[in-house]
């Protein structure tokens, strides 16, 4: 994937909650920077190689700023560590252009916001765009602890601050998010949208499903993903370039692709971004991706090769 990066600034850089980087990115020269959806995200490029995509939280009908919201993550594998070590103000870096893998559904009678911790970050930007084009919402941030939290006195000063609930597992029962009652019954024209760490969104989508959801109105975006690397080894051919690779047990086909000279353009390495997406010509895949829909999955004629494996004993791909 080939595409021109833009220049932007640390216009402004704010520590909020606990260890949350609040980033204010614009053109050094003001100008306006592509218009982008609620739901999209870029990719912030760190140097030496490390690319990291975080969502944005501003608002999009100013053009003028890209917010972003990082967590410093103990377990960084170096991009939230990088962002908050040295993206500091008058900073300049590299971005991409917006991307939305996470957008919302125009034709929604009502929609639910349901954001995690981090996870909120996507959901403001979903609660300025519903405001401002005068649509039925709800936003619910759910959290550890209020002191912990970034983003509190954005969302209470906010234009929509009356759509916003919170929930904190340390402020008793009362506040505590009732899923079943939020969702309710899953009607038609209700949309529910969730981000945020796995746990919780898997609580989330499964307490969807309950209330009768369907998939086509579940919305999800993960940002974090345990990458499970177990499973036999397999053959993959490289049609393209005319070489074969074993990718041993544990070993990513990207690895092994590496290993004969092959590289494949890659961002997250955890199956979030779709960057290392590949055509499959032969074979069936395991995905095992967050970034594909269950229809792409189940065409099997696509992988993303930083995470997925194989059920068949070969896999012949079109690079
Ligand atoms: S590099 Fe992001 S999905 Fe593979």
């Amino acid at each position: 994937m080939n595409e021109e990066l833009l220049d932007v600034v640390v216009r402004k850089r704010e520590l909020q909650g606990d260890g949350v980087v609040v980033l204010d990115l614009s053109r050094r020269d003001g100008a306006a920077l592509p218009v982008f959806d609620a739901g999209a995200h870029i990719d912030i490029h760190l140097g030496q190689g490390l690319v990291r995509q975080y969502s944005l939280c501003g608002n999009p009908a100013d053009p003028s700023v890209y917010r972003l919201g990082v967590l410093k993550d103990p377990a960084s594998r170096g991009g939230s560590i990088s962002v908050h070590d040295t993206l500091l103000e008058g900073c300049e870096l590299k971005i991409s252009a917006p991307r939305n893998l996470f957008p919302l559904a125009t034709q929604a009678r009502h929609s639910i916001l349901l954001g995690g911790g981090i996870g909120v970050t996507p959901m403001i930007a979903m609660a300025y765009a519903l405001h401002q084009a005068g649509k039925s919402f709800e936003l619910h941030y759910c959290g550890r602890e209020r002191s912990r939290s970034a983003f509190l006195d954005e969302l209470a000063c906010a234009p929509f601050a009356a759509n916003v609930s919170t929930h904190f597992d340390n402020e008793g029962p009362g506040q505590a998010l009732d899923l079943a009652k939020v969702l309710g019954k899953g009607e038609d024209g209700v949309h529910m949208y969730t981000c945020g760490p796995g746990g919780f969104m898997d609580w989330v989508i499964e307490g969807a499903r309950r209330q009768g959801y369907a998939e086509t109105h579940i919305h999800k975006e993960y940002f974090q993903v345990e990458v499970d690397g177990s499973g036999a080894g397999f053959e993959v051919v490289a049609a393209r370039s005319g070489k074969t690779v074993q990718v041993a047990e544990g070993q990513s086909i990207l690895a092994a692709l590496a290993q004969v000279g092959i590289k494949i353009e890659i961002s997250c390495e955890q199956g979030v971004c779709g960057t290392c997406l590949c055509d499959v010509l032969e074979g069936e895949p395991d995905h095992r991706d967050v970034y594909l829909t269950d229809d792409e999955k189940a065409g099997n004629d696509q992988i993303l090769v930083c995470c997925s494996r194989a059920k068949s004993k070969k896999l012949v791909l079109d690079i």
